[in-house]
């Protein structure tokens, strides 16, 4: 059985091939499971919460997100660099590091661990779900891992009241699905970044969704992806969108509006696809993970051109963007 130290190193270096980054991904959950004393799955593991700002998925999904190999180890890749830099700048005190929505594992920041000591890095950890932080709280108990903790905190991360908004140099959530779709990612980065200082790092620094239309080519599964216009950012910046709006952007007051020109040649589904640029050099492009799969939205992408396309970001039914298309009078 390998320790912390060996699983984190294989994870975070890139030489090794996908098959032994995913086997070091079972063990690690094995590890977290056993620190945890969670089953990882079942019918009290599923215990989603619906609020307002979304859904916060259950115990079994957020362990789940662990074994989206291309997200995790990326993520954990991104964190370290940005952790590197922040020592780099300021050496002489520890990195302050809230993880919003950290599941039953903190699995983004948690093997790092193995790398940094507590006068370099120490956590503010917030999770809504009551199991989830159950488990967060036996993990962390262990007298290797319990110097890391600044807080741990049980709570809403959209209502989230800190002693100390101004030390955190770092917010890392990822509390998302494709596409922005259902879960808290956007009102959590919302509400949290205003409140940190001007420099703080946003782990992913932005989330691209965008309009295109894709084609299978050739009988081997290939698909064309034609990227037909962004959409929405979400960034420190907040949700804007690189198209004019006549208001604040992409809310329902003030929709975004475009003409998709007729090309013959565009042909497909049409989809929302997504982007994400988490830290540094760490990207997750079209169908690396889970989280940049596309979304179909209209079946006939070559048949959309030609139209208007009309959006927006809503909460109801539940959070995602809300579209319409029409025909040209
Ligand atoms: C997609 S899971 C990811 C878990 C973990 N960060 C990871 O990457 O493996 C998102 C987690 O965030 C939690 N969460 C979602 N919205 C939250 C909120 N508003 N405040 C605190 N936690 C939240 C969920 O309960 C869930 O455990």
């Amino acid at each position: 059985m390998k320790d912390l130290r060996q699983l984190a190193d294989i994870l975070l270096d890139a030489v090794h091939a996908p098959i032994v980054q995913m086997e070091t991904l079972g063990e690690l959950k094995a590890f977290l499971l056993s620190r945890t004393g969670i089953k990882g799955e079942g019918d009290d593991h599923r215990n989603d919460i619906q609020t307002e700002a979304g859904l916060a998925i259950g115990t079994e999904w957020a362990a789940r997100c662990l074994d989206d190999l291309s997200r995790s180890v990326k993520f954990m890749r991104g964190v370290d660099q940005a952790i590197k830099d922040r020592l780099r700048s300021e050496p002489n005190q520890p990195v302050e590091l809230l993880y919003a929505g950290t599941g039953p594992f903190a699995t983004l920041a948690f093997p790092l661990l193995s790398r940094y000591t507590p006068e370099q890095l120490q956590l503010t950890l917030v999770e809504i779900n009551e199991m989830s932080f159950g488990a967060l709280k036996r993990l962390f108990a262990h007298p290797a891992y319990s110097g890391f903790v600044r807080q741990l905190l049980h709570a809403d991360c959209t209502k989230l009241e800190l002693p100390n908004w101004d030390d955190i140099d770092i917010l890392l959530s990822e509390t998302m699905q494709y596409t922005l779709q259902r879960e808290h990612q956007v009102p959590i980065t919302q509400y949290l970044v205003p409140r940190l200082r001007d420099d703080v790092v946003l782990i992913p620094q932005e989330i691209k969704v965008a309009l295109a239309a894709l084609e299978m080519v050739g009988g081997g599964g290939d698909w064309l992806v034609t990227p037909l216009s962004p959409l929405l950012e979400l960034s420190k910046a907040g949700l804007t969108s690189s198209l004019t709006s006549t208001g604040a952007p992409g809310t329902e007051a003030a929709p975004h509006e475009l003409f998709l020109p007729p090309r013959a040649e565009v042909k497909g589904v049409l989809v929302l696809t997504t982007d994400i640029h988490i830290y540094g050099t760490e990207h997750l492009g079209y169908n690396e993970s889970g989280l940049t799969n596309a979304k179909s939205i209209h079946h006939a992408g070559g048949a959309a051109v030609g139209r208007h396309f009309k959006w927006y970001y809503g909460y109801t039914p539940e959070p995602g963007i809300v579209w319409e298309m029409w025909d040209s009078v």
